[in-house]
């Protein structure tokens, strides 16, 4: 990862310059005495290659003046010009510095919250899973050491970017705990790396198959029964809240299983190493623990991920089977591939139970059908709680984690009755991200709850400006704006 430095403004006098200039605006500051320094040749090379300054447009010219590169960077309109503006235009400047050690951006004039945001949009962008890759050619690797923004408040800048280095770290964590091949990240592991918070002043605990079983974790334990790997369950905590000012904490709980088969109901062959990723919610989670605690949130905020391995085998649990779950309601498991909410319905009951939360927000990468209904653009929203779900979706708005509000009611509920037990754990294929939301309303208590499916955001295929392609990491950011919005006012 870069290291991302803040700096008096000072033009460089060789190396790699980047100009972040707004559109139809002449350059300014540290950009014009650039411009000056070579005769007018720079505002006529980029006029020539069509650099407009259009939000995210970067034009690279070479052995210019006393450079061996400068990147024109395109923030877009002047009076548009807001902190996520700032952060696109940070992420698309890493492909066209990324073969560079060392790079100065003359954000002189920037606002100082701006220049931090630049910066925190780079870093997102320049993160790699590379722990796998052993012949890469030197020359193919990105290089990129140093960014160094220049600014007419380095201090400044520097300051509004302490949080959202911890923010970036959280997301980083988020995308490596997704990336991992899941021979490597089994329940165990991805319990293992929960205990890496406590580092950050997180308390850890961590259950295992005889404490769950003790509990009467008879959903989860289901789904785990056919894999060699053992299930978890781990509890975060982070108490930031000032003293005196104690409140019933958030709860934040995330879908984990590590590898999804289907189980005896098998998934098809195609495209099925996809399910290494099936324990994104969780990841989400653990990787907004680490933000908030890395910038010391000043909130009460637990964390719950339920982590599993979905295989079939001689001891999996066939369709048909009945399991009791930790409320005490019991489950008609018709199709062994609808787990998710079978290892969430503990975990929440277990939540609202120990921790009676201000409000429960759960992540999964749920359904397919979510990906049916919103493609890969928004994440289906789905909260028993009016404001909770608003602010969810200003909060997604903000940190550009766009969620869409879906609907619940007792009809769809109808869908999820069994004939033998309390509910069976499908309702069929119309509105299939409604019934399984269905489902785990019935294990919130009747608390404040929110449910996000993630399954068509977790992963992207493309490059996106603050997101390379793989682990986007959603909800990290989502959650960390969202406990500084309802728990860390005032
Ligand atoms: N993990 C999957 C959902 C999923 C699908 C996530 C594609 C990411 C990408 C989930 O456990 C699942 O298998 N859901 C089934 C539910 C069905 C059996 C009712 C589905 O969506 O097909
Ligand atoms: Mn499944
Ligand atoms: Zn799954």
């Amino acid at each position: 990862m870069p290291d991302i430095a803040f700096v008096k403004p000072a033009l460089p006098r060789n190396g790699v310059l980047v100009l972040p200039m707004t559109e139809g605006d002449p350059p300014a500051g540290l950009a014009q005495e650039a411009d000056g320094a070579t005769g007018g040749l720079l505002v006529r090379a980029l006029e020539a290659a069509g650099f407009k300054g259009r939000k995210g447009q970067a034009t690279t010219l070479h052995a210019l003046g006393d450079w061996t590169k400068v990147v024109a960077l395109g923030l877009g309109k002047a009076a548009e010009l807001k902190p996520e503006a700032a952060e696109a235009a940070g992420g698309s400047l890493v492909p066209a510095i990324s073969g560079d050690r060392e790079v100065t951006v003359a954000a002189d004039t920037l606002d100082p919250q701006l220049a931090a945001s630049l910066g925190f949009g780079a870093l997102l962008r320049a993160w790699r899973f590379d722990r796998y890759r052993t012949t890469e050619k030197e020359e193919d690797k990105p290089k990129l050491e140093r960014l160094a923004i220049a600014n007419a408040n380095a201090t400044a800048a520097k300051t509004a970017f302490g949080p959202l280095r911890a923010v970036a770290d959280g997301v980083f964590l988020t995308r490596e705990l997704v990336s991992e091949p899941p021979n490597v990240l089994d329940p165990a592991e991805f319990a293992e790396r929960c205990r890496g918070l406590e580092r950050l002043g997180v308390e850890v605990e961590v259950l295992g198959p005889k404490e769950m079983k003790r509990l009467g974790f008879g959903a989860l334990l289901g789904v785990a029964q056919g894999s060699a790997k053992e299930p978890r369950m781990v509890v975060m905590q982070w108490k930031g809240a000032p003293k005196g000012k104690k409140q019933k904490p958030l709860a934040l709980i995330g879908k984990g299983v590590t590898f999804d088969t289907g189980g005896i109901s098998i998934k098809p062959s195609a495209g099925m190493e996809d399910m290494k990723w099936d324990m994104a919610g969780a990841g989400a989670v653990v990787g907004a623990m680490a933000a908030l605690a890395g910038r010391k949130a000043k909130a009460d905020v637990v964390g719950l991920v339920g982590l599993v391995e979905n295989m079939p085998s001689g001891t999996a649990q066939r369709p048909g089977d009945v399991v009791k779950t930790y409320s005490g309601q019991t489950v008609e498991v018709i199709n062994t591939d609808a787990e998710g909410r079978l290892v969430l319905a503990d975990v929440m009951w277990y939540c609202q139970e120990r921790f009676d939360p201000r409000a429960m927000v759960d992540l999964a990468t749920l359904t397919g059908a979510i990906i049916i209904a919103l493609g890969n653009e928004h994440a289906g929203l789905f909260s028993n709680d009016e404001e909770l779900a608003h602010r969810i979706i200003a909060a997604g708005v903000s940190v550009g984690e766009k969620c869409w509000r879906m609907p619940l009611g007792d009809a769809y509920d109808k869908q999820i009755k069994s004939d033998i037990a309390d509910m069976k754990n499908v309702g069929g294929r119309p509105g299939g991200s409604i019934t399984a939301a269905q489902f785990l309303q019935r294990f919130t208590n009747g608390k404040p709850w929110a449910h996000l499916d993630i399954a068509g955001t977790a992963w992207s295929s493309k490059d996106q400006p603050t997101v390379p392609k793989g682990a986007t990491a959603f909800g990290v950011r989502l959650l960390d704006r969202l406990v500084a919005e309802m728990a860390e006012e005032g």
